[in-house]
């Protein structure tokens, strides 16, 4: 008898795309990129190559990057000022490199990239590095163009990444920003051993969340189905969940095509309420328990305006079904890692939106994996 290889469907593992493959690789990918730096307790992170004295020096950190990577450190910003209480910056690579930023010996410049390839990226970190800056490259892609040149690389392990759209590039991004994060706040004494240990415990177990979060696809699944013939999305969060927000809405327009904005949501009267319609849906991402209430109350003033409301939020929240239409609930974390869970149930929104509208999901139109030129 004759055996018949489907290459294709071999390499996307038996899954219909390398879209789906990949978001299901995640927790692997964040898991291999936290667990070979936990040791003994502690995060050590033998790739840089600073030592503790420098480390207490920086007085300003720069995070650069184009696209999913720049979402990436909008999270980073949050992560790490809050845990090490250093200012820091998150700058489109394609506006750093022109806008003469301000540099000395004690900045950090943290360079994000999956691909290591991004022109605007590789030009802005050769910028910082002209002004004798360190550079810090958080970086998927081993021997890449920017892995080569910075002046340290911390490795995201996810592995090779397919589709157009990144997933599981993004996330660990977010993992090694975590890490980053503690192991300035435990080097600068900005974190407390009290606070230390938990949070330690908890960045561990974030991968087996996530595989809990893979668990029950269909009700996004079915969502998505409900809602082919969307035009017009607005995704809100504060804080963290802005971020995820972003995040969230750029996944959703470059598969489905269809047009979203997000936006931190207290500027939702400043403007995109004047967009709000019977049938509009707005994807409210509550996560952070300080700011529930916050949140909840632009939520309401959608809904009041006809809106369709999709909350992303923790499993222990479920007085948010007041407001919503529909929920997605994510596996409870600390508030600052809580990128990691609310992301994967837009990243699959996205995906199931644009297969049921017949999209090339892992090609999108227009778009490369990697943008070298600029
Ligand atoms: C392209 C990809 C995005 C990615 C961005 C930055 O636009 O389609 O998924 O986030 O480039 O790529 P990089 O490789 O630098 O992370």
């Amino acid at each position: 008898t004759e055996i018949m290889w489907d290459v294709s469907a071999a390499e996307k593992g038996g899954y219909e795309h390398f879209m789906m493959k990949e978001i299901h690789e995640q927790p692997k990918a964040v898991r291999d990129t936290i667990h070979p730096r936990v040791k003994d307790g502690k995060i050590v992170i033998d790739e840089l190559h600073m030592s503790e004295e420098q480390l207490k020096e920086i007085h300003r950190i720069y995070i650069v990057a184009c696209g999913s990577a720049y979402h990436a450190g909008v999270s980073g910003k949050y992560v790490i000022e809050q845990l090490s209480r250093i200012p820091v910056e998150v700058d489109l690579a394609s506006e750093f490199r022109y806008r003469n930023p301000i540099l000395d010996e004690h900045c950090l410049v943290i360079i994000i990239s999956q691909s290591g390839e991004t022109a605007d990226t590789l030009a802005a970190m050769r910028e910082a590095k002209k002004h004798g800056v360190r550079t810090l490259a958080v970086v998927n892609v081993v021997g890449s163009s920017i892995a080569r040149e910075a002046d340290d690389v911390l490795y995201t392990w996810a592995g090779p990444e397919i589709a157009v759209a990144t997933t599981k590039g993004y996330t660990s991004q977010l993992a090694a920003l975590y890490l980053l994060g503690m192991y300035l706040g435990q080097t600068r004494r900005t974190l407390s051993q009290e606070d230390y240990e938990p949070m330690l415990n908890e960045l561990e177990i974030l991968p087996d969340k996530m595989e809990k979060l893979l668990e029950s696809k269909e009700d996004i699944q079915y969502l998505a189905n409900r809602y082919i013939g969307l035009k017009n999305v607005f995704f809100l969060g504060r804080g963290i969940d802005y971020a995820t927000a972003l995040e969230a809405s750029l996944k959703l327009k470059e598969i489905s095509y269809v047009h979203s904005e997000a936006y931190a949501a207290g500027e939702l009267k400043h403007g995109p309420i004047a967009l709000i319609e019977k049938g509009t849906l707005v994807v409210g991402i509550v996560t952070q328990e300080a700011l529930y209430g916050k949140i909840v109350s632009n939520l309401v003033e959608v809904k009041s305006r006809g809106a369709f409301v999709l909350a992303v939020t923790n499993e222990d929240n479920t007085a948010i079904e007041k407001t919503a239409d529909f929920v997605f609930y994510v596996p409870k974390t600390l508030p600052l890692f809580t990128g990691l869970m609310a992301t994967v149930p837009l990243q699959l929104f996205a995906y199931y939106v644009a297969v049921a509208k017949g999209y090339d999901v892992d090609q999108p139109r227009n778009l490369a994996k990697s943008v070298t030129v600029e």
